[in-house]
């Protein structure tokens, strides 16, 4: 028996269409993502229904546990209307809450039309725990020095503008964007469903600037995934389960507008990695410039991923076990200075492109397009990702291998409760 032909038969796309429809209507709005049904788990899905939460005092996707894929894009508003703006952002909550349940999204035809059933392309998958994460970018409260939504004195005063970093060469078709979203699961086609329904219901209204699709190797509870460098990466992080310390690094406060309290700053930068160069040096070498040994993960002159960092040890001629210029010193020296950043970072591999170089030995041909999404959330932009990128872009020994080529910053708002949209608060506040 195929696949196809195992699936209960009220999971044809009639039944689907019909039975969300109905329920649409009930729902009384022009609306009704996921209507009231969860779908069905298919017969080979086992009990493999996780979800995360999508209501709360913070938005999932920050502090949860890493999914395995995550498929973020970014949005450019192409409206002038604020209140389009608003029903956007009402239509895409509801989608996300009910994606999260793993429920269809449809969208009601307006004027006697038939209604656009969700493409069902996920429908005998579970929800894989899929997170939402809505952001702001600079452009939601101004853009070419117009204020289009009557929303620029609702700007934090934490959400500065980035500098240009030395090495920086972010392409403007893959950098910056008004809305983000920030979709993760553990199964690749329910993070990309998400972003395709909230691409759906923004027809008209926003459109697609930029995406990025990534991926973590698989790891178990407790254990540290390794990026394309080989690399253990997350070891160094604030812990998520200690609400103290989220507090004191991630949610933004009472410093910020109440729209933003629990809510955080999020920095994403996509990273390519030159990995034909480094897959051609040693292991002492590629140790050295991260401070840290490659299979176990501990720092340089320790046993243990988790052992301590001791900046001062030195060899037997004198020179820092942890070189000068390694990363995890730069890093490290910046969070002993109080710049403390949550890395929640994704491997991305999107193929392979021409490559030439105009200098000796002028070599050319196919290069790996891959590399870090590299992913940060903070309290205080100034206080994170700036402070240590500024020092870590100028003399970091990882720069010969990476090359920052698009990303953006988002204020991401604080959680959503129940009836509410994302967002709401700000715009309540500007009105
Ligand atoms: C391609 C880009 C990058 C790669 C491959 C990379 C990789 C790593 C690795 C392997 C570690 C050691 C293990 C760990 O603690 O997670 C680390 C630590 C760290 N990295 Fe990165 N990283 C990258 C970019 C960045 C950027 C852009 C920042 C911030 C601006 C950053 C901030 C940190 C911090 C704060 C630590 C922990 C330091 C500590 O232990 O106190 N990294 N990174």
């Amino acid at each position: 028996m195929t696949k196809r032909d195992s699936m209960p038969p009220r999971a044809t796309r009639r039944g689907f269409l019909s039975a969300t429809a109905g329920l649409a209507a009930l729902a009384g709005s022009n609306l009704a993502p996921g209507a009231a049904r969860a779908l069905d788990p298919a017969p080979d899905a086992g009990a493999a229904r996780a979800t995360e939460p999508f209501w709360g005092e913070h938005q999932g996707g920050v502090v949860t546990p890493a999914q395995a894929h995550a498929y973020i894009a970014v949005f450019d508003l192409a409206t002038a209307k604020r209140a389009e703006v608003e029903t956007l952002l009402r239509r895409w909550t509801d989608a996300a809450a009910a994606l999260s349940e793993g429920k269809p999204v449809e969208i009601p035809g307006e004027g006697g039309e038939e209604a656009q059933a969700d493409p069902a392309d996920v429908l005998d998958l579970s929800p894989s725990r899929l997170t939402v994460t809505f952001g702001f970018g600079l452009g939601l409260f101004e853009k070419d020095g117009v204020d289009r939504y009557g929303l620029r004195a609702q700007r934090p005063a934490a959400f500065v503008d980035l500098p240009h970093f030395p090495g920086d060469q972010l392409v403007p078709a893959r950098t910056g964007g008004d809305l983000l979203a920030q979709a993760c699961a553990d199964n690749p086609q329910v993070a990309f469903h998400a972003v395709r329904q909230l691409a759906r219901l923004a027809y008209g209204v926003a459109k697609i600037r930029w995406v990025q699709a990534g991926f973590v190797s698989d790891f178990g509870a407790g254990r540290t995934p390794r990026n394309l460098m080989g690399f253990k990466d997350g070891t160094g992080n604030p812990a998520t389960d200690s609400p103290k310390e989220m507090d004191a690094f991630v949610w933004a406060g009472e410093e910020a507008p109440a729209w933003m309290r629990g809510g955080s700053y999020m920095v994403v930068r996509r990273a390519r990695i030159a990995l034909e160069h480094w897959d051609r040096m040693t292991v002492s070498f590629q140790e050295q410039t991260f401070g840290r040994a490659k299979l176990s993960g501990a720092p340089l002159g320790a046993e243990n991923e988790r052992d301590p960092i001791d900046l001062d040890a030195k060899d037997a001629n004198g020179d820092p076990v942890i070189a000068e210029n390694s990363h995890v010193r730069i890093a490290h020296q910046m969070a002993l200075a109080g710049a403390k950043i949550l890395r929640r970072s994704y491997s991305y591999n999107d193929g392979a492109n021409i490559t030439a170089e105009r200098w000796p030995p002028w070599r050319q041909g196919m290069e790996f397009d891959a590399g870090l999404v590299f992913v940060c959330f903070q309290r205080d932009l100034a206080n994170g990702f700036i402070k240590i990128f500024e020092k870590m872009s100028r003399f970091d020994m990882m720069n010969q291998f990476v090359t920052n080529v698009g990303g953006g910053h988002f204020a991401i708002p604080g959680g959503v409760a129940k009836g509410e949209f994302v967002g709401q608060r700000l715009f309540e506040a500007a009105s």
